[in-house]
């Protein structure tokens, strides 16, 4: 039987704790002296910070930091392997001074927790965007030499001007010359003006549930419209929620490229790679969509090869009186076993077995 592995599981390792801790401003990690009853918060959306909001932040505990809560939750939950990754803000935040270096000293931070799990613990690694391509691409080479680095994980915004700015492109030309998985994840949302002004009597629904998928479906379109993957047509790319909306709007945004004049007369609707073969050839998606009609699409749109088994831990724990089993891995479990009926070959895949094939684990 494959191994069950989780590819989209976060951590705030040693060296991001400290420094979220030494900040005052988003992101940054606290206690608030009008609150001590609500312990340690973890505030990483802009959104969050308002100071009467009862949405301030997060709790955040042990298991968002410490290796052996990561083990122990593995363990629970019948999860043989992780591939951790740094959560969101990353170091998109970082000086441009200092990002390079922090980046050194997470990355090492993750790779020492890996190796004292070994077997059981593999990375994506964490970029200095804001330091700039060259710092970036550095790092990139830097990571592929780390016995447990498989890939890195960044967020929608690139260098500050998205993933089609032409100065990413040394960046995407070291991925795929180096062969490390990209793992793209949300962090933005959507403009808050979106939500309206009735935003903070709905929690963290609203940017979580719609701004972060919607996010990272225009994010990897504006890719696909650049020609990102026409240009580096081995780049390999894991969409995190299972592709946001993509996999369920790719027909309509074909069909917007081919109806679209502007598009036809600068001659780019010709010998261009489809958003489904590209769904088919460069994209991975995670199973992290909470219901089988979502991975239904996912599955559909990429393939029963490309899909991934996630938790998306630490987020999501269970709420004060649920017990400690994690509904939010329980939900996304169970939507694979129900996509794939008595295909066994099928739903193991899925739950672990691509992410051993396309990850190189064990
Ligand atoms: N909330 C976050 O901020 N990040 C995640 O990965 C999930 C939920
Ligand atoms: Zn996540």
């Amino acid at each position: 039987m494959a191994p069950v592995v989780d590819v989209h599981t976060h951590i705030y390792p040693p060296a991001y704790v400290s420094l979220l801790r030494s900040r005052k401003d988003v992101p940054y990690m606290r206690t608030f002296p009008d609150n001590p009853s609500a312990g340690e918060r973890l505030v990483i959306l802009p959104s969050e910070d308002a100071a009467t909001s009862t949405a301030r932040g997060r709790p955040i505990g042990p298991e968002y930091y410490e290796e052996e809560e990561k083990i122990k939750f593995m363990d629970k939950h019948h999860i043989d392997i992780s591939v951790i990754s740094l959560a969101n803000p990353w170091l998109d935040w970082c000086d441009k001074g200092e990002a390079a270096e922090a980046a050194r000293m997470i990355n090492d931070d993750v790779e020492a927790v890996c190796a004292r799990h070994a077997g059981r613990l593999y990375a994506f690694g964490t970029l200095p965007l804001s330091a700039g391509a060259e710092a970036v691409v550095e790092e990139i080479k830097r990571l592929q030499a780390l016995k447990y680095s498989r890939g890195v994980i960044i967020g929608t915004s690139g260098l500050g001007a998205g993933l089609d700015d032409p100065a990413m492109n040394p960046i995407w030309n070291a991925l795929q010359e180096t062969k490390q998985l990209v793992f793209l994840h949300p962090h933005y949302g959507l403009p808050a003006s979106v939500y309206g002004d009735r935003a903070n009597d709905y929690g963290h629904v609203l940017p979580l549930a719609l701004g972060f998928p919607l996010e990272t479906t225009i994010a990897i379109t504006r890719a696909i419209l650049s020609g990102v993957f026409d240009h580096y047509p081995n780049l390999e790319i894991l969409l995190a929620h299972s592709g946001g909306t993509l996999p369920f709007l790719a027909g309509r945004i074909e069909s917007c490229i081919a109806h679209d004049g502007h598009l036809k007369h600068a001659g780019k609707t010709e010998g261009r790679r489809s958003i489904w073969e590209i769904l088919k050839s460069n994209i991975y998606l995670d199973a992290v969509v909470y219901a089988e009609p979502g991975l239904k699409a996912a599955i559909e749109a990429s393939g029963m090869d490309r899909c991934m088994f996630g938790t998306d831990h630490p987020f999501f724990p269970p709420l004060e009186d649920e017990g400690d089993e994690w509904v939010s891995v329980k939900t996304n479990a169970e939507a694979v076993g129900k996509a794939f009926g008595t295909d066994e070959a099928a739903r193991e895949a899925v739950m672990g077995g691509n992410a051993v094939r396309v990850l190189r684990l064990g």
